[in-house]
């Protein structure tokens, strides 16, 4: 065991855990951050996807012994209900998803997309979303959807 701190969505924590314990669960379990989705768990379907310092990572495959010192974003710290990010207001009017379960991974992969291009082609979100499985088949309207936010955040709307 061994205590690693780290920041999760603007907040200084410090977990106690083995080592090898994979950051997915060390947001859910220690931190009760349950947003983030275990799908795979072989970092193959990205619905656990997190920003490491700004990029997206499968935190399923990601250690909390290599966290240390480093910035984390999961769904929860995108927005909330009252005041939804871009990204997520744009899938709600999109009616973005079916069961959901991929679209906390696919939130936080677009959102690493908008931050360094905020106006990209429909390759280039799917590009960046290839890392993102969704079973239920919903990838034109999640692709609307963040065509949708960019125009959102290009217009000021973002948080
Ligand atoms: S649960 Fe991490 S990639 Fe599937
Ligand atoms: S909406 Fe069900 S897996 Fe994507």
């Amino acid at each position: 065991m061994q205590s690693t701190s780290l920041t999760v969505n603007g907040n200084a924590v410090s977990v106690t855990a083995h080592g090898d314990t994979p950051l997915l669960d060390v947001l859910r379990n220690h931190l009760g951050l349950v947003g983030t989705k275990f799908g795979c768990g072989q970092e193959q379907c990205g619905c656990c996807m997190v920003l490491v310092d700004g990029r997206p990572e499968k935190s399923c495959g990601k250690p909390l012994s290599t966290m240390a010192g480093k910035a984390i974003v999961t769904i929860e710290g995108l927005g909330t209900p009252d005041r939804p990010h871009a990204l997520q207001q744009a899938f709600l009017d999109e009616q973005a998803g079916q069961c959901g379960y991929c679209l906390a991974g696919i939130l936080i992969s677009a959102k690493a997309l908008l931050d360094r291009n905020p106006s990209p082609s429909r390759a280039e979100i799917a590009a960046a979303l290839d890392d993102n499985i969704c079973r239920c088949g919903s990838h034109v309207r999640i692709l609307r959807a963040v065509e949708r936010a960019a125009r959102l955040m290009r217009k000021g709307a973002a948080q």
